[in-house]
Parts: structure tokens; C-alpha cells; sequence
């Protein structure tokens, strides 16, 4: 029986790998108007001006063209809304004007521009400019940031959204290396996801290179009122002044993540790791910019008790951005590894307790996601045909891709496993791969190196199979299993011992309380513990869902507020979903939503009104 099994194993892995050599991945990558197999850009050179009075980026984008057909005489980038006023190739030592054509826009894909770069240059510029609307840009007026001087914008590229700012061969499967001269204001800095000067002169002429090839998406720009605070020698902390000691005393752990994550996967290969903290608009927890993470300002709590996000967006320094999905349909391997880094740097640091107590959390709402999502959006490698990666956000590549690779833990042992993994982020260091390569290389130095452990239907369930494989891990928590135990003695009526209790466990403890829950004990609860005004985002998001399900009317200001007040789609849509329940409450939350939406980012808005007018 082994050596059937065995073989069975390598027959699968030679198809497999022969499948994926056959097909490079960009031909797979259906949300790009690309052709990497006729021309790709591998630099760019931006020259922009950043106009808040225009909301618009407006300049030149300059690329090094690499022929890899010879008979190829366009190039097809991706665009959305934005302006192109004049296409240039460099020739006979001169820029001469040439032709282009922006072809009618898809919905989700945006405008596909076709440029004539004959047969000879090795070099392009584009004269663009970004409409106020760019849904990978947001602005916002010096009142809507804390200190209210200055104005402030940000970018959020991925997915498909840095060709609404840059005219760009927008997939995952390109590599790039780029230079950029960014003009603001004076007095503001502008920051990119690049070499960041940490003296810099608020001069309004910033500089900007990255040396090391990325994808599209993780190319950022930010401006604002920013200033720097350095955390250690290879870490700093950008941000408006008012959070700036408070978000460098929050992440002062960042250089020891560093540390613990080299010992386990390999070198840091991006130079500085500093941290960004946008307004709390920002649609996201985080976002892994090279060498300069974008986070949202919600998890500065003030206890360090939510600093897993960095732990998360550092994780990406080896998965995602040294090792990338080559499409999005691939984004399990990018957040699935990472969420699994995540939890080991955590472990390193602080424990299996804490460890555990993050990934019961993240399992929790894997599940409840899996009840709403379609069942063909619960496997690990996405079917999105043309439909906007952004619509199918959801935890399946987050923390299905985590239990997969807990599950392999488990069944090869760690030693086994953290060398493999180490040996994947250098084998396919600074490329771009699909779930068919990774499989393949997963049959060949992980399931042949130690047969008869895994076999390859075991995996392709995980990868292709809806929902969760029988004898996927189903973690638990010790720590939640004593909430649990309190939780039923306190609704007998007793006391509740949470001095020790840190976020985790008050989110475990909300998250389950019986929806039967009596407003008597819903007060109860708040007048001890002040759940309506807690400071921390999390536990107050946790609390005012559970407020909306009970109708619980004492939360409602704070509910207003909290909506009014951040934008991080992650903390604000269930909020919604749960409003779009009852007419009354859809009502209430349409009236707060239309006060709320020009302080939200482009995704926010689109995410939340989908749910709240979906006839549309
Ligand atoms: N790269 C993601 C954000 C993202 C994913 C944007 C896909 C657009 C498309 C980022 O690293 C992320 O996962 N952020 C999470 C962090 C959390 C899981 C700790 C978030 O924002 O909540
Ligand atoms: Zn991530």
C-alpha cells in the first residue's frame, strides 16, 4: 500500500509541475490587461505633484520597456479614471510624441490603455493625471484630521487600485523596481514605500527609491502633517503628532518581531522596517508597503494587546512581498502564510497562551464568515473569474490558509516544517507564484522528502475543496475555556473576576454571550465594565454588534460616534450588516451612513453600500 501511495504522489507532482511550467503565471491573471509575455515594465520612474485642491496626482510615469517578443510593438497597461493627456517614447537621443488608445471601461477592471512603442525604444514616459474619485486614493481636508493644518492623502493599492493613480501593467505577476520625485505642499512630508529619509526638510520636494523589485500593489504614497520617532536603529514610527508617542510606545516590541522572525525564516531583506499610521479612515487594520507598513490608528490601544497586526504586516516582509501571489486568485498564499508567521512571531514573543488565544479568535470568525459566504468562495484558491477581488474579501484565505499550514505543522512535525518553509522563502525569493507551483513544490520537498504523511488529495482538498477538510485543526484555547466557565457562573447571577482579562479574552467573552441575553444583564455588564465607552476599538466594535442584535438603546450615541468616527471597513461593515437587518435600524444606519460618507475611504464606501442599498 505505501509504494502505491507513494507513486501516486509523484505521478500527481509531475502533472502538477508540468502544468505549471507550461503556463506562465500572468497568463492566469484575469484582472490585468497586461501582456508580460510581449513587453513588461521592470522600472518605473514617477514624477509626481500631489494637488489637494484638485484631489489629483498629476506628472509623468517613466518606464524601462523589456521586449519579450520581438514582433511586439504596443504595450498594454491597466487604468482606471485616469487622464492621459500625452504618450512619449525616447528615440534618436529625443522624447517624440506617439500614439495611444484607452479602450471603454470595464467594471471591474477599469480602462485598458494600448500605447504604439514601435520597434526599437527601451524607454516610455506618460503625461496622467488621477481623478478626484480614484478608488485607491483617499483625500481628506485639514478638518477632517486631528490637528486640522494640513490636508492629508493616502494610497491603497492592492488589490487592483494602483492603476487608479498610476498608469501600471497592474498584476502580481510584474516585479519592479521604481524612483519617484513627489511635490506637496510645504510643511507636509510625503512618505512612499521606499528609502524614507528620517531627517527630512519639509521642503515639499521629496525623493524616493526602491531598489528592490515589487509588485504593482505595494507601491504607497502618503501626505500629510507627519513627523518621525525612531523605535530602535532600524526601526521608526510616522505619524501625526498627536499619536506619535503613543503609537512608538505600542509597537516598541517591532525590533524584537524582527528578530524572532529572522531566526525563523531567514534574513529581513528589505533594509528599515518603519510603521506609517494613517487617520483613522483608513480602510484597512494594515498594509504591508515595503519597508514602510500602513496602519490604522484603532489599534493603538494603549495596552500593546492588538499588536498582532504588526506582527502581521511584518510577517509579509517574507510572505507576500519577497515571495508573492501571482495573482488574486493566489491570495491565500500571501495572507494564509502570513497569518501563520503572524501567530509564530506572537508565540515567540509572548507565549502559547496569547498564541492560541489569537488563532481560536481568528477561527471563530472563519466560521462565521464560511455561514454567509457562497460556498464556492470558501476554498483557499479563489474562482473570481472577472469579479473584483474586493468583493470577495473575506477570512478563507486568512485563516483557512493558517490552518493548512498548522496542519502541516502538526503532521510533519515543526522542525520539518519551519526548514521547509525557510527554504520556500528563499527558493522563490523576489518572484511571483501561483498555487499550482506552490503545489508543486510542495509535492516535491515536503510530501516526497517525508512519505506517507500527506498525501496530495489531502491537499488538493484543502486548496480546492469548499469549507474545511474533516481532520482540519479546530484550535482552542484554554484561557477562553475558563471565560466560558465564568460566563455561565456570571449569568446565574455571580461576579466576574476579569483583572486578568486582556482584549482576547473580553472579545471571546462578548462574542459569546447568548443572544438571548437579558437587557437587564446587557446593563449589568456595562455599568461594571463601561463596554459602551470602551477606548479600544475592538472590544467596543464586539459590543455595539451585540447592542445592535438586542436593540440595546443606551449604545446608540456611542454607536453613531464609533461610525462617524472610523472607517476601517473591517470594524465598520458588520456594524451595517447587522443595522440592514430591521427596517427601523436600516433606516437609523442610512441616515448615519450618509453623514459618515465623505469622511470614508473609496472602499469603505462601496463595501457599505452594497449592504445598505442593495438594490442598486
Ligand atoms: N494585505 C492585507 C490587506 C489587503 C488584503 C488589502 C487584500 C487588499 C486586499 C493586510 O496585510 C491585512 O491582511 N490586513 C489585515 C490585518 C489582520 C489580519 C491582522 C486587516 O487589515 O485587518
Ligand atoms: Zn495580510
Amino acid at each position: 500500500m505505501a509504494t502505491k501511495y507513494n507513486l501516486k504522489q509523484w505521478a500527481y507532482a509531475a502533472t502538477v509541475m508540468a502544468a505549471a511550467s507550461s503556463q506562465s503565471a500572468w497568463a492566469e491573471d484575469a484582472h490585468s490587461y497586461a501582456k508580460l509575455q510581449e513587453v513588461t515594465t521592470p522600472h518605473l520612474e514617477l514624477d509626481l505633484t500631489v494637488d489637494f485642491e484638485a484631489k489629483q496626482l498629476r506628472g509623468t510615469a517613466t518606464y524601462d520597456l523589456v521586449r519579450k517578443s520581438n514582433d511586439a510593438t504596443t504595450v498594454h497597461m491597466d487604468t482606471r479614471e485616469l487622464t492621459i493627456s500625452k504618450a512619449e517614447i525616447w528615440q534618436d537621443n529625443a522624447w517624440q510624441e506617439t500614439s495611444f488608445e484607452l479602450a471603454e471601461p470595464h467594471e471591474t477592471l477599469g480602462q485598458e490603455l494600448t500605447v504604439s512603442i514601435g520597434e526599437a525604444t527601451d524607454k516610455l514616459r506618460i503625461h496622467y493625471a488621477t481623478a478626484p474619485t480614484a478608488s485607491g486614493l483617499q483625500w481628506l481636508s485639514p478638518e477632517q484630521t486631528q490637528s486640522g493644518k494640513f490636508p492629508f492623502m493616502f494610497s491603497q493599492s492592492q488589490p487592483i487600485h494602483a492603476r487608479s493613480w498610476i498608469p501600471i501593467q497592474d498584476t502580481p505577476a510584474l516585479r519592479l523596481t521604481y524612483d519617484a520625485t513627489v511635490r506637496t505642499p510645504a510643511g507636509m512630508l510625503a512618505v512612499m514605500s521606499a528609502d524614507n529619509s528620517l531627517d527630512p526638510e519639509l521642503d515639499g520636494n521629496y525623493s524616493f527609491s526602491m531598489p528592490q523589485p515589487i509588485p504593482p500593489y505595494l507601491i504607497a504614497i502618503a501626505a500629510g502633517e507627519l513627523v518621525v520617532k525612531e523605535i530602535s536603529d532600524n526601526v521608526a514610527v510616522f505619524a501625526e503628532p498627536y499619536i506619535i508617542d503613543d503609537a512608538a510606545w505600542e509597537w516598541a516590541d517591532t525590533p524584537a518581531m524582527i528578530t524572532a522572525t529572522e531566526e525563523m525564516y531567514g534574513p529581513y531583506r528589505w533594509d528599515r522596517y518603519d510603521l506609517l499610521v494613517l487617520p483613522p479612515s483608513f480602510p484597512f487594520g494594515g498594509m504591508e508597503n515595503p519597508r514602510l507598513s500602513f496602519i490604522t490608528p484603532t489599534v493603538v490601544s494603549g495596552d500593546r494587546t492588538l499588536i498582532n497586526l504588526i506582527a502581521h504586516e511584518l510577517a509579509h516582509s517574507w510572505s507576500g512581498n519577497l515571495v508573492t501571489n501571482a495573482s488574486w486568485r493566489d491570495l491565500w498564499l500571501n495572507e494564509g502564510f502570513t497569518s501563520y508567521v503572524e501567530n509564530r512571531i506572537m508565540e515567540s514573543l509572548f507565549g502559547e497562551r496569547r498564541a492560541q488565544m489569537e488563532l481560536a479568535l481568528g477561527y471563530q470568525d472563519l466560521l462565521d464568515n464560511m455561514e454567509r459566504l457562497a460556498s464556492k468562495d470558501t476554498v483557499l484558491n479563489l474562482e473570481l473569474g472577472t469579479r473584483h477581488p474586493d468583493d470577495v474579501f473575506s477570512q478563507v484565505p486568512y485563516v483557512k490558509g493558517q490552518l493548512f499550514l498548522v496542519y502541516l505543522e502538526n503532521k510533519f512535525g515543526r522542525e520539518t516544517f519551519d526548514n521547509f518553509l525557510r527554504q520556500y522563502f528563499d527558493d522563490f525569493a523576489f518572484q511571483s507564484i501561483s498555487t499550482a507551483e506552490f503545489k508543486a513544490y510542495l509535492a516535491r520537498h515536503l510530501l516526497a522528502k517525508n512519505p506517507n504523511v500527506v498525501s496530495m488529495e489531502q491537499v488538493n482538498e484543502w486548496i480546492h475543496e469548499p469549507g474545511l477538510p474533516a481532520d482540519a485543526p479546530k484550535p482552542t484555547s484554554n484561557a477562553f475555556a475558563e471565560v466560558e466557565k465564568q460566563m455561565q457562573r456570571w449569568l446565574k447571577g455571580g461576579q466576574l473576576t476579569t483583572q486578568e482579562w486582556t482584549t482576547h479574552e473580553w472579545l471571546h467573552f462578548i462574542n459569546n454571550l447568548p443572544l438571548d441575553i437579558s437587557s437587564v444583564n446587557m446593563r449589568r455588564l456595562d455599568e461594571q465594565f463601561n463596554l459602551t465607552q470602551s477606548k479600544n476599538a475592538e472590544i467596543a466594535h464586539a459590543w455595539l454588534k451585540l447592542a445592535i442584535v438586542k436593540n440595546y438603546e443606551p449604545a446608540r450615541d456611542r454607536l453613531r460616534n464609533y461610525l462617524l468616527t472610523i472607517g476601517r471597513n473591517k470594524l465598520v461593515s458588520p456594524l451595517y450588516r447587522e443595522l440592514a437587518k430591521t427596517p427601523d435600524n436600516l433606516k437609523w444606519a442610512r441616515e448615519v451612513y450618509q453623514q459618515a460618507k465623505p469622511g470614508y475611504h473609496p472602499l469603505t464606501q462601496t463595501v457599505n453600500e452594497a449592504l445598505l442599498y442593495p438594490e442598486q
